[in-house]
């Protein structure tokens, strides 16, 4: 422990001249912070921050993020890094404990992964009580959730083991839950998991293989979608976290939770942002009605965003979607395509970069801006994309829900600004 004094920060009441001390605590990079949670017992009051724009919910190793700069770090390694030299394995185990691992400790977790891959035969039957037609978000809410209907063993929430054990199922069954969502909805037969394919093969190999032929992915695609989920693997207290950490903050079970993690991650101003700029460039169409829909997003009084843009934490580029950029051109040359979509997205890319408004605002292409362009020269129908990122973000939620569980802080319940009536006396219906 330090001598040095600790830092406090001074807060006056300027009506009543009442005031207390309030303990500045340092992280290891990026703003401390005012330590309030003896404030409503000195001051009797409460802090007010809607959106949580400027509140740390907790104290977290896992990832690090300068929006100012566009940094992205990940238990301290930067995301172009771990995009260009590492893969998904290596970043899930390296979220999970802490450090890269060693030669023998990636074998036994990518056999451990392996080896958690296949689901529950009976799980089959919740997709026949689907609609063909379902959005495969709503069924991956439905089948992840329905796992903790599974799996009565190791779910002791206060152990570790138990803890370690739901964190490999989750990684290694999210791929065959999303391949079953998009083999339902075009009807199909589900595919086996393969237990020679690495994860990003195999999770290719569930979704467009066919019983009928016994193709292999292609390695180069296998490693480009492998890049994708390292970029969507995790990314500090995002809505889709923070539901994570508050489901979990009350016990509750590991699946459960991770369905409600999902859910969130489904709303177009969080994760479903990579559908709706697939459908926002489809509505633009034309290079020539790039302005015309620069000018509604600028629109006050017009609801619609340019969805891929802008970001609560990045203010300047967002890391990944530089690498996703880069990474778009590397998959349509090897596809030997070309999307218009791509182009137009640069050029949208550059209308809005010299536009005033964005320019002031700080707005930037996000993570979600370029990825769809690459998932549909992939194959993927636009619906799918959403799942993909939930799939790769599991390894992110399920760390993060550990890290809470090793150090927990009790149950998340924030308190109000109370704007209702005042107590007022019941009003028989006869009176009313
Ligand atoms: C993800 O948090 C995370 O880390 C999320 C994520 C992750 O990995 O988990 O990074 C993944 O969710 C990326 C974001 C994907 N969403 C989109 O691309 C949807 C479009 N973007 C916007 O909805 C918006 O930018 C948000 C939701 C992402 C951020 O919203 P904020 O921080 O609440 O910003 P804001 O609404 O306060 O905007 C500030 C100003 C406003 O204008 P003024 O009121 O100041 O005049 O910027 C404007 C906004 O109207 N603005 C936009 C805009 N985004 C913000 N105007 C037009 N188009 C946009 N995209």
């Amino acid at each position: 422990m330090t001598d040095a004094p600790q830092k406090t920060f001074t807060l006056t009441n300027d009506q009543t001249g009442e005031s207390t001390k309030l303990p500045i605590l340092d992280g290891n990079d990026g703003p401390s912070v005012i330590d309030v949670r003896r404030l409503y017992g000195q001051l009797g009051h409460f802090t007010y921050d809607p959106g949580f724009r400027a509140t740390g919910s907790c104290d977290s190793a896992l990832t690090y993020i300068d929006g100012e700069q566009g940094i992205l770090l990940h238990r301290g390694y930067a995301i172009e890094d771990l995009a260009a030299r590492s893969d998904y394995m290596e970043v899930c185990y390296l979220l999970l404990h802490g450090e890269l691992p060693t030669g023998d400790q990636k074998t036994l977790f990518e056999s451990t992964i392996t080896h958690h891959t296949m689901v529950h035969d009976q799980i089959n039957n919740f997709f026949r009580g689907f609609r063909r037609d379902a959005h495969p978000m709503a069924i991956m809410c439905g089948v992840v959730g329905a796992l903790s209907a599974f799996y009565h063993d190791h779910t002791d929430v206060n152990s570790a083991e138990d803890r370690l054990i739901s964190a490999h199922r989750l990684i290694a069954k999210m791929p065959t839950i999303a391949a079953m969502a998009y083999k339902y909805s075009c009807g199909q037969p589900f595919m086996y998991p393969r237990n020679d394919l690495g994860y990003a093969a195999n999770f290719l190999h569930m979704t467009f293989g066919v019983p009928a032929e016994s193709s292999e992915p292609d390695p180069i695609l296998a490693r480009a979608m492998d890049k994708i989920f390292i970029l969507h693997a995790d990314h500090e207290q995002n809505a889709s976290t923070s539901t994570v950490r508050i489901a979990g903050s009350s016990g509750a079970n590991p699946y459960a939770v991770i369905a409600a993690g999902i859910a969130s991650l489904w709303g177009p101003a969080h994760g479903g942002a990579n559908e709706a700029v697939l459908s926002m460039l489809d509505e633009i169409g034309d290079k020539s009605r790039i302005n015309e829909f620069v000018k509604k997003a600028k629109d006050p009084d017009d609801s619609f965003r340019l969805m891929g843009f802008g970001h609560r934490v990045y203010k300047n580029f967002d890391p990944r979607a530089k690498i996703m950029k880069e990474t778009a051109d590397e998959v349509l040359d090897l596809m030997g395509m070309s999307d218009p979509r791509l182009e137009l997205a640069r050029e949208l890319e550059r209308i809005a970069l010299e536009d005033d408004y964005f320019v002031q605002r700080k707005l930037y292409p996000n993570v979600d801006f370029y990825s769809g362009i690459i998932l549909k020269a992939m194959g993927f129908p636009t619906e799918m994309f959403t799942v993909l990122f939930a799939m790769a973000r599991t390894v992110g939620w399920i760390s993060q829900w550990k890290e809470m569980m090793e150090n927990p802080d009790g149950i998340f319940r924030p308190r109000q600004l109370y704007t209702g009536h005042k107590h007022r006396p019941f009003v028989d219906l006869p009176k009313r």
